[in-house]
């Protein structure tokens, strides 16, 4: 018999301005995917941690809409801790465009949660480089050393 290990992963989950409001239903179903919300932050992002929250897409023609969105008003956001977490959030969220989330994937926070292809209520680090880049951005340098450490969830 085969038995397949995935390694524990920190991964970044952003709920977007425009979800903010559902934050509780979303919370539940990270928790009830299993995942652990070992670090948890609502904040305004500068337009400049936006650009480097997206720093991947800096060429793509919607960066400047996309970086004012999630300036414009609070996101929440967690470091999420869970065997496979980047791809495993990645599935929890669903595809990019709501509209296909709800024809493939109608339990996806997209799905639900979602209006359009900027306001898709969530957002998640594309690899684990790109989540232990953020994580001291948004959450400071001491982030680094405690969220591998410590077990209770840390509100700032
Ligand atoms: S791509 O084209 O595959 O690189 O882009 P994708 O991964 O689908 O999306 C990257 C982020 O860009 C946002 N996005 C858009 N914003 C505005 N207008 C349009 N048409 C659009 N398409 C994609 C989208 O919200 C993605 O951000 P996150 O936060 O990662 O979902």
């Amino acid at each position: 018999e085969l038995e397949f290990f995935f390694p524990t992963q920190q991964t970044v989950a952003v709920v977007k301005p425009n979800a903010l409001s559902e934050k509780e239903n979303i919370v539940k179903k990270i928790e009830e995917s299993g995942f652990k919300v070992s670090l948890s932050k609502e904040q305004q992002l500068t337009k400049e941690i936006a650009e480097q929250l997206y720093a991947d897409h800096k060429d793509s023609e919607f960066f400047n809409e996309l970086t004012d969105f999630m300036s414009s008003g609070p996101s929440l956001f967690m470091v999420l801790t869970r065997e496979d977490a980047v791809m495993g959030w990645r599935a929890l969220m669903g595809p990019t465009d709501p509209e296909e989330a709800k024809q493939s994937q109608p339990e996806s926070l997209r799905a639900l949660f979602g209006e359009d292809k900027l306001k898709n209520a969530v957002h998640g680090s594309s690899n684990v480089e790109n989540a232990a880049k953020i994580i001291p951005v948004v959450f400071g340098e001491e982030a680094i050393a405690t969220d591998n450490n410590e077990d209770e969830t840390q509100q700032q």
